[in-house]
């Protein structure tokens, strides 16, 4: 089985508190037969995940296997959970849709597929917009690429070039891994668009100038290293078709200086450039806002949002304004599932409840309170934390060599397994194996957070004495 994870049980301690329960050695012998299953049917890469088998979660934030275990859930399966898992209003909208039943529809038109439009819309900033259903995120950047590019194009034959950003995530599919910017990820590409250049985003453990903790933070520089790309790159503004950035730099839980998003509006509205970003992973309240970029100030012609936004079925939305969402004209761009009756009901209950209870309050509250502990951790641990923070209840900590740039996964994985050995469950850690997301449903109470808190506190002073100094 190539996993990352051996399948080696290792003896725990028992846990029983109303949050955690764990009772079995982990990873649980039992679950082998089904973990070898599912490394010999499906590829390897699936097997990236610590292996517990997630059975049912419990009042929206703990995750339970079918052996008795129960983890506080600081994963919210990749972002996606802000609403709590299995939260009710969605149960039961899904379950209308079922009952009816109306499973699939294609592009007819549906009541659930318009109930899903009104409430995203609800949540829209940009003025006069429309929103167009999908299936994944990174099939939302896809349009939104194609949409910037067929907009330039239209102006002008030349204005097709887009400006995108070093080590950023936008997906997996052709464009989306073009506009991404980790080379490792595209070293399958034989014809790389020529059109797409990258400029450095701004975040502190890359850039000092980025780093408000170094002497050498500047944000008047952080802009110039986009305006430097251009340069470099020979590139004429009004030749650019397109800007795409995530308002929050995923790889890090990393949030922007406003100036920063403020300046690249005012370039972009200068040049008369589409700013489109990607609220795949910060957006539908985990920001402290409803979306992630009105935490700067600005307002973006076109956003992609997927996991937080869905909730729970697979549904995308790429939001625009009005002009450039009709740009295809009927029957121009469509995929079989999109806006599913199901999903689509599920997706509006998701957007329903996240508005009416002012989710992004309750992100930024329990955003308070991790920040707080992080800054604790960082005065405890200089010498393994390379950088810790984020925004809202969308924070990270990546254990890293600040020094010499270097992640230490070695160090991730034995602390991941001390958390998970106590009932504390992350996803994998990313950004080379050492970036810890702290990305809990924005509805877990205050008590559930800190008691999450205190046991990651405790596994991670076992692993700095059980783990040699980097
Ligand atoms: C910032 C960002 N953009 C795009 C994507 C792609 O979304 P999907 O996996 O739904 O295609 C992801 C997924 O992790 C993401 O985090």
């Amino acid at each position: 089985m190539a996993a990352l994870f051996e399948l080696v049980p290792r003896e725990t301690k028992p846990v029983e508190t109303s949050n955690r329960c764990i009772k079995t050695q982990i990873p649980v012998p039992e679950s082998f037969p089904l973990l070898r299953e599912m490394a010999a049917l499906e590829p390897d890469l699936q097997l990236f995940q610590p292996p517990i088998i997630w059975h049912h979660s419990e009042d929206g934030y703990k995750i339970c296997d079918p052996y008795g275990n129960k983890w506080i859930d600081f994963s919210s399966s990749i972002l996606i959970s802000n609403a709590g898992h299995g939260n009710p209003v969605i149960c039961d909208a899904i379950r209308k849709v079922v009952d009816k039943p109306m499973l699939d529809a294609f592009n007819f038109p549906t009541e659930e597929r318009v109930e899903a439009a009104r409430e995203f819309m609800s949540v829209c900033p940009i003025p006069d917009a429309k929103v167009f259903f999908l299936n994944s995120g990174s099939e939302a950047v896809e349009v939104a690429f194609r949409i910037m590019r067929i907009a330039g194009v239209k102006k002008n034959p030349r204005k097709k070039v887009i400006i995108t950003y070093q080590n950023a995530f936008h997906g997996r599919t052709l464009a989306s891994t073009m506009l991404g910017g980790t080379p490792e990820f595209k070293d399958w590409i034989t014809a790389p668009d020529p059109d797409i250049y990258q400029a450095p985003w701004p975040e502190s453990f890359d850039f000092a100038w980025a780093d408000p903790e170094s002497p050498e933070y500047d944000e008047e520089k952080m802009f110039n290293t986009f305006l430097e790309t251009i340069e470099k790159n020979k590139i004429n503004p009004d030749e650019i078709c397109g800007v795409f950035i995530e308002s929050f730099f995923a790889p890090l839980c990393h949030k922007m200086p406003a100036s920063y998003a403020q300046k690249l509006r005012k370039f972009c509205d200068e040049h008369d450039i589409l700013l489109g970003m990607d609220e795949i992973q910060i957006g539908a309240c985990r920001s402290g806002k409803f979306w992630c970029f009105e935490n700067y100030g600005i307002v973006p012609d076109l956003f992609a949002c997927a996991k937080g936004a869905s909730g729970s079925l697979p549904i995308s939305a790429l939001y625009g304004r009005r002009e450039l969402m009709d740009v295809f004209g009927p029957g121009g761009h469509a995929t079989t599932h999109s806006g599913a009756p199901v999903v689509a009901a599920a997706a509006a209950a998701n957007i329903r409840y996240l508005r009416d209870n002012k989710m992004w309050e309750a992100a930024a509250e329990r955003g308070k309170i991790v920040e707080a502990r992080f800054a604790e951790w960082k005065k405890q641990y200089p010498h393994r934390i390379g950088y810790a923070g984020g925004i809202g209840l969308g924070l990270s900590i990546l254990f890293a060599n600040k020094a010499t740039h270097t992640a230490q996964p070695e160090f991730s994985f034995k602390l991941l397994n001390n958390c998970l050995d106590r009932g504390l469950l992350f996803s994998t850690p990313n950004n080379h194996y050492s970036n810890f997301r702290f990305v809990p449903p924005l509805n877990i109470p205050i008590d559930a957070l800190n008691e999450g808190l205190d046991v990651f506190a405790e596994a991670l002073a076992v692993t700095d004495k059980e783990m040699p100094p980097y």
